[in-house]
């Protein structure tokens, strides 16, 4: 199972800053394509000077009606300069809607053998497309802020998540409540099911230079923000063998794989 996909709850925590970076610094003998399903539209195209609309996760859905075909989806991405494969939607509307509704995850994860498949799912809400999304997760990370508004719906959303997927979750920069004290919330109120993955710095600078052509290099080298999204990217990579299976989590980190 390696369908990683990552979304927020309130916000813009800063969820398409994370899966980008986290794709830089993807192992590089691994395949892997990273798919923005936000139904509330890219980000990716403009950020990477790709093309919104050709190809796109909306000619993939129209060319796959009557079933996936591995070759047709790679030919459905574009690639991040100097980067892996990504597949985009276009800035929003009905049609992204819908072709997110139509795109079955688990099927395609099933036709992409070998393939690590990283989702930006945007908002999480609970129904439509980024639920169903969430359904076939082999693991779901919630990027949050430490902040009480992020933590108060997370720590009530957290126990029915964790009904269908396994439930990580990234934190984005510093403020009133310590990674610890989440984990062991959260630990506390899922009966050790879900687990505070890492923290990754606040870095406008770097964020910021993920998006220019010339300051991306240098971003990925040597800021703040590539360094602290480097370990979470080593940790979820170690994740997907099991994450088809009750990855078992306890307050301060991962433990294991559990029960099948
Ligand atoms: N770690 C970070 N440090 C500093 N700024 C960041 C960080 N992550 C994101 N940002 C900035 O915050 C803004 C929102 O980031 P991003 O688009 O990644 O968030 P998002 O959660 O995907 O939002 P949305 O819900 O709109 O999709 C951007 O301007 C981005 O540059
Ligand atoms: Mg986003």
């Amino acid at each position: 199972m390696s369908l990683v996909v990552l979304g927020s709850l309130k916000g813009a925590p800063g969820v398409s800053t994370l899966v980008a970076t986290m794709a830089y610094k993807w192992p590089a003998h691994r395949r892997l394509a990273v798919i923005e399903a936000d139904a509330d539209g890219g980000v990716f195209a403009a950020r990477f000077g790709l093309h919104p609309e050709t190809p796109s996760l909306v000619s993939f859905a129209a060319s796959s009606r009557h079933g996936i075909d591995p070759e047709c989806f790679w030919e459905s991405c574009q690639k991040l300069p100097e980067g892996p494969k990504v597949m985009v939607v276009p800035s929003g509307g009905r049609s992204t809607h819908r072709s997110l509704l139509q795109v079955d995850f688990s099927e395609l994860e099933a036709c992409l053998t070998g393939a690590d498949l990283l989702v930006d799912a945007g908002r999480l809400r609970g129904e439509g497309p980024s639920q169903r999304l969430c359904e076939q997760a082999g693991l779901l990370i919630v990027v949050v802020r430490p902040i009480f508004e992020h933590l108060a719906l997370l720590l009530h959303r957290a126990p029915e998540m964790i009904r269908h997927t396994n439930l990580g979750v990234v934190i984005v920069g510093e403020g009133p409540y310590p990674a610890e004290e989440i984990d062991e919330a959260l630990s506390h109120s899922t009966g050790r099911r879900v687990s505070v993955l890492g923290t990754v710095a606040w870095d406008p600078r770097g964020a910021e230079g993920l998006k220019t052509e010339t300051g991306r290099t240098r971003t990925l080298r040597r800021s703040t923000l590539a360094r602290t999204v480097k370990p979470v990217t080593d940790l979820v990579v170690r994740l997907i063998p099991v994450s088809g299976k009750e990855i078992e989590m306890s307050a301060g980190g991962v433990v294991g794989a559990g029960r099948t």
